[in-house]
């Protein structure tokens, strides 16, 4: 990796918990790695009030406690370099303040103009602070170049994404907006294109010929935590669906790019958004089930349900689980069901993608077995990163018994060399103004309009039940209704890749 132009980081909804857990201990790390520019300023922003002084003490509890990188003896000299000014967001007074701030410090650190505004904020913010940061001429690049980061949700729904791409649109230009979508920055997730498109062997069988459908799952064994209150208004479709299963769903479905250029990668995953077959407002409840985990025991101790969550109104409908089934309508994918589903308080915490293989025509070995494949590719993208192919061979002995297989491939034996966090290999492309894992506007708007009849049926439609699930299991049983011809069920994946079919411990 290259080091970058010198630049200040400003980060939004600095007291926050992403900038504790996740921004800061991701910037210290390339800081160790010497990736960040000689000239550099990380300046945290937000409502509270704290010195210098007595922000920089917290960000280095917070890099020890939530560590990124297995060296701490950089940290005293990391924390010279970040600063803080307190703001209230939306009064124009206080940008011309931030202005003034951010002015002294370029002077004081030779840094010119280049700057990266990183909203780490509600995202009821998201349309507001670019608008007062253009007002004070923060969005011009006369004298260096400025890049806006936006975390998700991007919008609310069609509507509310619309309006906040018009109003970014008037003051900032497609090219400076990075809109953050961290499952893109998992080391596997790009792994994704190598497999696909660095081996001979899968393209020719990539496409509804061979492969009966899809399978991905993004489960999480963790609850809504101290977040319910934005989960609240968001639900597990915006939170999980809307974003990081749509761009999986992209990168496993898509053509060859022409390059690995930023806009030749966006591209095929455009073409495959705008390829989804629309859900028919009536075809919503065969298509899609929603659940919210309900109270459980768990080795013995209380597990609370959805509703008791700090935050959570105790008659909330919001869904904590997900899933899916849908098409994509291009040549390549012509029928072939795709089937996608996320989860808080399931047994465990695995993303993963399923492509399961057509049967053989005529199965000769045994009777039972007629219906079911014996080939699936599991790429596992968390934990335990790697691919699994199962494939049928003979049990040693009399007759022809056929036994699935293993022949699997951990990532972690690739090499010693540590993996970056997704918001560590993020943040270093801000940097260097490299876009190629950022989602862009089209994108973001073809996904919403997927989803609109969902979103619109789960709201008003009472036709479609919200299923309790026990936290700690995988998710309503009725998931399973999705599966066309109920010829199998959903994968129920443990922890460990090569354990695969021992069902996890919770
Ligand atoms: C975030 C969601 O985008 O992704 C969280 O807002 C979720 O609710 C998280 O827990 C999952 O990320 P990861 O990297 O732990 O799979």
């Amino acid at each position: 990796m290259n080091k970058n132009d010198n630049h200040i980081y400003v980060i939004f909804g600095a007291s926050g918990d992403l900038t504790k857990r996740k921004l800061v201990p991701a910037i210290y790390s390339l800081f160790v790695q010497n990736l960040l520019p000689t000239n550099f300023v990380l300046l945290g922003v937000s409502r509270t009030e704290f010195s210098d002084d007595e922000f920089r003490t917290s960000m280095k509890s917070t890099i020890k406690e939530y560590k990124e990188i297995d060296d701490d003896s950089k940290i005293d000299e990391f924390i010279q370099k970040i600063s803080y000014t307190s703001i209230s967001f939306d009064e124009t007074s206080t940008y011309k303040k931030l202005n003034e701030k951010i002015v002294e410090l370029r002077k004081n650190n030779h840094i010119d103009g280049n700057t990266i505004f990183y909203l780490s904020t509600p995202p009821s913010l998201y349309g507001v602070i670019p608008q007062h940061l253009a007002s004070v001429g923060l969005n011009k690049q006369n004298d260096g170049w400025k890049r806006l980061i936006i975390e998700k949700p991007f919008g609310y729904d069609l509507d509310s994404a619309i309006k906040l791409k018009d109003q970014l649109l008037k003051d900032w230009k497609e090219g400076q907006i990075f809109r953050i979508d961290h499952y893109l920055g998992k080391e596997t997730v790009q792994n994704l294109l190598v497999t696909r498109f660095s081996n001979g062997i899968f393209e020719p069988l990539w496409n509804r010929n061979y492969i009966h459908h899809v399978e991905i799952t993004s489960a999480e064994s963790i609850g809504v935590e101290k977040r319910g209150g934005y989960y609240e208004s968001s639900g597990a479709l915006r939170d999980m669906v809307q974003n990081h299963l749509l761009q999986i769903v992209g990168l496993t479905s898509m053509e060859s790019p022409s390059s690995l250029e930023p806009i030749a990668i966006r591209n095929e995953i455009l073409k495959v958004f705008q390829s989804l077959r629309p859900i028919k407002k009536e075809d919503v409840k065969n298509y899609t089930i929603r659940g919210q985990y309900i109270s459980s025991q768990i080795k013995g101790e209380i597990v609370r349900g959805y509703r008791d969550e700090e935050g959570v109104n105790p008659e909330s409908l919001t869904e904590t689980y997900a899933a899916l089934k849908f098409y994509i309508d291009n040549w390549r994918w012509g029928g072939v069901p795709f089937y996608i589903r996320t989860g808080k308080k399931l047994p465990t915490r695995v993303t993963e993608i399923v492509i399961h293989f057509k049967p053989t025509p005529h199965f000769l070995f045994a009777k039972n077995e007629m219906h079911n494949s014996c080939n699936q590719l599991i790429i596992r993208i968390q934990p335990d990163e790697g691919i699994l192919l199962k494939v049928g061979m003979k049990t040693p002995g009399s007759g022809f018994e056929v036994q699935n297989v293993n022949m699997d491939f951990h990532y972690s034996d690739l090499s010693n060399q540590r993996i970056p966090s997704a918001y560590e290999r993020l943040l270093y492309d801000t940097m260097k103004g490299d876009s190629t894992l950022f989602a862009r506007t089209e994108e973001v708007l073809e996904a919403w309009k997927f989803l609109s009849p969902v979103i619109e049926c789960w709201k008003n439609d009472k036709d479609v039940p919200l299923y309790g699930y026990p936290a700690g299991t995988w998710g309503p049983e009725n998931a399973d209704d999705l599966i066309e011809n109920k010829i199998m069920t959903w994968r129920y994946p443990c922890k460990n890749l090569s354990d695969d079919g021992v069902y996890c411990e919770l």
